[in-house]
């Protein structure tokens, strides 16, 4: 198992799912090679669950990183899940380029964020 997927499962572990008690787990790699992790966090207030990949985005960018190459995710779902629609604009703010690998057990599917979100808005359109 990479390093990668290890580190998303160990932050799936962290999920606090208390209401869909669905935990996502997801590890971010910078370009210079630092993992930084993210869970869901459920909220009572439902709408303002954040998911995995944006936590990690977050994390990632408090630490100082906006460059990155890769994120794996896990999750309890039967099959690889694909970042929600929210998600991907956050990706699509870190570039087209990004790499989404998610895993289901031993299934494993892989998308760029250009595949997830073509013709994204971006920082581009802002004059
Ligand atoms: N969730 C994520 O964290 N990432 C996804 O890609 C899909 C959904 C979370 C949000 C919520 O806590 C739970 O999964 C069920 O939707």
């Amino acid at each position: 198992m990479t390093a990668l997927r290890e580190r998303a499962e160990q932050a799936r572990e962290r999920a606090y799912a208390p209401y869909s008690g669905f935990r996502v787990g997801a590890a971010l790699e910078t370009e210079e090679g630092t993992i930084v992790t993210g869970c869901n966090v459920e909220n009572a207030s439902f709408g303002l669950t954040i998911c995995a990949e944006r936590n990690a985005i977050a994390a990632a960018v408090a630490l100082g990183h906006r460059r990155f190459r890769r994120m794996v995710l896990v999750s309890d779902a039967d099959l690889p899940v694909a970042p929600c629609g929210a998600c991907r604009q956050v990706l699509a703010e870190f570039g087209p380029d990004l790499m989404i690998e998610s895993w289901s057990g031993e299934d494993r599917a892989e998308w760029s964020v250009q595949t997830l979100l073509p013709n994204a808005f971006g920082p581009d359109a802002l004059p």
